[in-house]
């Protein structure tokens, strides 16, 4: 059984949120692939794109997942963009069951109607945007889970439900 269960999926999925229920339910660390970032940088992930440029940021993601091999007993929620790099995939395998929280363009972009700290949204339309990653990375989620979640018109709970309920069907809980 895998130690670790990670949350992937785009930015508005709901991966902090339903990540959160699922380590306390379950007894197990949170941890956040941006937030680690942000603390090793001491930066914002908008400071570290805005300065430092995405190419950099996605650099220090991978950093991060190279400690995911190592880790035991967490939930870990991982950026939007960490299918980019190819080998963050079997970094993240190694130790995880990985859970893929998915949504449609306008859910997503209803649920960052008002965010400011996505700095891939700043400019331009943001529907046409989610879009566009969207059609971009939706097969690249696909390859690399193990378990999609649609999280369309679902709260944060009732997806944490469906994680559960799939997880423990499937032996892995
Ligand atoms: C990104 C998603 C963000 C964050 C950064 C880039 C992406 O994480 O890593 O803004 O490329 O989709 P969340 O998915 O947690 O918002």
């Amino acid at each position: 059984m895998k130690p670790n269960i990670a949350l992937i999926g785009p930015m508005g999925a709901g991966k902090t949120s339903v990540g959160r229920l699922l380590s306390v339910a379950l007894n197990m660390g949170f941890f956040d692939v941006d937030k680690e970032i942000q603390v090793a940088r001491g930066m914002s992930i908008t400071e570290i794109f805005q300065k430092l440029g995405e190419t950099y940021f996605r650099r220090l993601e991978h950093e991060v997942c190279l400690q995911i091999p190592q880790m035991q007993g967490f939930v870990i929620s991982a950026g939007g963009g960490v299918i980019l790099n190819p080998q963050n995939i079997p970094l993240i395998k190694s130790t995880c069951v990985i859970i893929f929280l998915s949504a449609t363009a306008t859910t997503l972009h209803a649920r960052l109607a008002d965010d400011i700290t996505r700095p891939l949204l700043v400019d331009g339309d943001r529907l046409e945007t989610i879009k566009n990653l969207l059609n971009q990375r939706e097969p690249l989620y696909i390859q690399a889970t193990d378990f999609t979640i649609k999280t369309d018109k679902k709260t944060p709970k009732q997806c944490f439900e469906e994680i559960i309920d799939i997880m423990s069907r499937h032996g892995c809980l």
